[in-house]
């Protein structure tokens, strides 16, 4: 569910006109329901409200502050996987007790300044991290809280790029060699080992491949149990899929009913690290037509939004819903919607029936809430689009458009060539 609706011929985010945003603002921009953010956070909180849990954002999907304050004040604890995600996190008002931090390729520094943070714990993703995180307690004299991250081998049958709970992905311990590196973990003296960690992958659309992780994962924390090694974490990761043109993903209750079942009474507090089904569908990427043009066969609608600044069509062929601003009933054409970057696939959508837009109108990128913004970029130096925030019948720029001098205020000319 969310709050992008029509009124009449009107495209509305809750009560904004969203004609009125872009009139205000300019094209392209993010727009985000705070109603539909909540609600999905509080859909997904509430589904655990039995078991004893902590949902951890995943802040990777929207990183933006405003977002993560309004999720700091509904309880969220969140999952970060840099210093930046760190830096955001403390920003926005989230308990560092309640971060927790993945990734493969964690550096001194970052490990450091989590260190002084006092986050939660560490997701560990290899021996050698293990060892450094170590070492870089033994400096500030303190303990770190770590799970290991176990590579349970499920298939996820998701996007091969956004698949990670397999062997052959680059992500975690093999679930058979985590046991060897827990008995080692256990040894450092500046580690306290506290849970268990795995994540699959992402846009996952059945439950079947979470509970067959959990399977594994429970049996694991078993034979840790049988070696005298407790843990009070069992951190599931994201992945929930959200729908974005006819898939019907498990709604947060039947997944976390199924979580739930597969844990049965264990003493754990249980964390999830969700991203999309949080932020997907309660944003949208407005952007505006430049131009028609007609190829022979082939129609294109030129847009002011271009793959730099939503790149999922262009990296997945991920779709992406299209809907007018004004009028939606009206003539299809089949299309290509492109933006304006020099390479072929800048695209937002191809070979779709859409609208007959016309130059100067307004277009609604359905589901950009999630990996849309965050994943922009400043190709063809192109200063990144505002994000603004829906409250009911306000609204507020909650990142300003970016100017040319941003562009190159880190720049600089050497004296040689002055
Ligand atoms: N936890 C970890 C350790 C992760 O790596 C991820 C996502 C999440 C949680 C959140 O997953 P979610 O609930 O959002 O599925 N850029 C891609 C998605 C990459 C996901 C990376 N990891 C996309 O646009 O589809």
């Amino acid at each position: 569910m969310h709050d992008f609706k029509y009124r009449e011929n009107e495209l509305y985010c809750e009560d904004t006109m969203i004609d009125a945003i872009a009139c205000d603002v300019g094209t392209p921009f993010y727009l985000y329901s705070r109603k539909t953010l909540e609600n999905h956070f509080t859909a997904f909180d509430g589904a655990f409200a039995g078991t004893q849990h902590l949902t951890c954002y995943s802040v990777k999907s929207n990183s933006n502050v405003a977002v993560l304050r309004l999720f700091a004040r509904l309880g969220a604890g969140v999952d970060v996987v840099s210093g930046g995600e760190i830096y955001r996190a403390v920003k926005a008002g989230i308990p560092a007790d309640k971060i927790v931090y993945s990734g493969v390729g964690k550096t001194r520094d970052e490990i450091a300044s989590a260190l002084e943070t006092d986050i939660l714990m560490f997701n560990v993703e290899s021996s050698q991290e293990l060892a450094l995180i170590d070492e870089v307690a033994r400096e500030k004299g303190c303990k770190a809280r770590i799970a290991l991250r176990v590579n349970p081998d499920v298939d996820p049958k998701t996007h091969p790029y956004i698949s990670t709970g397999l062997k052959k992905n680059k992500f975690g311990i093999k679930i058979e060699d985590a046991l060897e590196e827990y008995k080692q973990a256990v040894q450092k003296e500046h580690i306290e080992v506290v849970g268990v960690d795995c994540h699959i992958g992402s846009q996952i659309t059945e439950v079947s491949p979470f509970v067959d992780a959990l399977k594994r994962v429970k049996k694991f924390v078993a034979q840790l149990q049988q070696e005298g090694i407790s843990i009070r974490y069992v951190d599931i990761g994201g992945g929930l899929g959200i729908t974005y043109d006819n898939e019907s993903p498990p709604h947060p209750q039947e997944y976390a009913e199924a979580i739930i079942s597969e844990l049965g009474n264990e003493p754990y507090t249980l964390i999830m690290e969700p991203g999309r089904v949080i932020a997907g569908n309660a944003g949208i990427l407005v952007t505006r037509v430049l131009f028609t043009k007609q190829s022979g066969a082939k129609k294109f609608i030129i847009v002011d939004a271009g793959m730099n600044d939503l790149v999922r069509p262009s990296l997945y062929d991920a779709y992406h819903g299209i809907s007018p601003v004004k009028n939606r009933d009206r003539a299809t054409v089949t299309a290509d919607i492109v933006g304006p970057i020099c390479e072929t696939g800048d695209f937002i959508a191809r070979g779709r029936s859409v609208p007959d837009f016309a130059e100067g109108e307004l277009i609604a990128v359905m589901s950009a809430g999630a990996y849309g913004f965050t994943m922009s970029s400043n190709y063809n130096s192109r200063p990144r689009v505002a994000e603004v925030l829906v409250d009911g019948d306000r609204y507020h720029v909650i990142r300003a458009r970016e100017t040319l001098e941003d562009l190159v205020r880190l720049e600089q000319i050497p004296e040689h060539l002055q």
